[in-house]
């Protein structure tokens, strides 16, 4: 255990008392409800990802803490290219800022960044800064970020299925080692633990293509709370309740 009783008061504020010896090890989150923020405040939506940025640094850094081992964050899914042009585009820059910046924003927190989904369509300059910002934290031994760009959980099992069908025709596999652990090591995740606990604030009841092959057993934690407004707090709720869950994987 990692803490000082100190700390380990800190996180419990406000009566949350949680188990920190069985905590999710991996935590998925839909980062939803920007744009409402910014409308109740009556703000461009760009503002509402810029603090949605904002928060995630700061669970980010909170989950490093407590000794959350993999944090997954959906920035950008396939679908959200449908929005306009300058939303996308403000998103974009929004990306390539949080990389640029993640040296510096995490300066000694440790944290491993890897970014999941389909990288090759977007601009030159993000899919140099992934590569840069990969390398810069891959030695780094806390928690793993993974962030969704891209991403879209139907597209990623298409893509899964082309390299299986690519490899049993170069001959590397055969139609006979396609099992579920081998259709998992062709995901973007591979590797990675499939996730404990998803969170979804904003008031949203829905997976939106996110992670839907690794979220066969995972918890799913809902809340009004728009993105912007998450706090830690709210972080420790989510894993208050998820301890009380019973998971029984199908079993009794
Ligand atoms: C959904 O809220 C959020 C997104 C589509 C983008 C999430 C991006 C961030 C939190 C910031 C950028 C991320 C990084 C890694 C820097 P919404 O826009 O759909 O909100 P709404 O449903 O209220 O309109």
């Amino acid at each position: 255990m990692k803490f000082s009783l100190r700390s380990l008061n800190l996180f419990s504020r406000k009566n949350i008392s949680i188990d920190y010896s069985n905590l999710p090890e991996h935590i998925a989150i839909i980062m939803d409800g920007n744009g409402r923020w910014a409308k109740k405040k009556k703000l461009p939506r760009s503002v509402g990802h810029r603090a949605g940025a904002n928060t995630l640094k700061t669970i980010t850094e909170f989950c490093d803490k407590i000794g959350i081992k993999v944090l997954t964050v959906y920035a950008f899914s396939t679908e959200n290219w449908k929005r306009p042009k300058e939303e996308v585009d403000a998103l974009m820059d929004l990306l390539l800022e949080y990389l640029r910046d993640a040296e510096r924003q995490l300066a000694g927190k440790n944290v491993v960044i890897k970014v999941i989904g389909d990288i090759s369509v977007l601009s030159k300059e993000i899919q140099e800064q992934i590569i840069k910002t990969e390398k810069l934290t891959q030695s780094n031994t806390g928690l793993l970020l993974n962030i969704a760009i891209n991403y879209g959980g139907r597209n990623e099992l298409v893509n899964a299925v082309k390299n299986i069908v690519k490899d049993i025709n170069e001959g590397k596999i055969s139609v006979d080692d396609i099992n579920e652990q081998c259709i998992s090591n062709y995901l973007y995740t591979r590797g990675i633990k499939d996730p404990d606990l998803i969170i979804r604030p904003s008031g949203e009841l829905r997976l939106s293509n996110f992670l839907l092959w690794q979220s066969a057993y995972s918890e799913f934690w809902f809340s009004n709370i728009y993105w912007p407004d998450f706090k830690p707090k709210d972080l420790l709720n989510a894993i208050r309740d998820y301890q009380q869950r019973d998971r029984r994987f199908g079993g009794v």
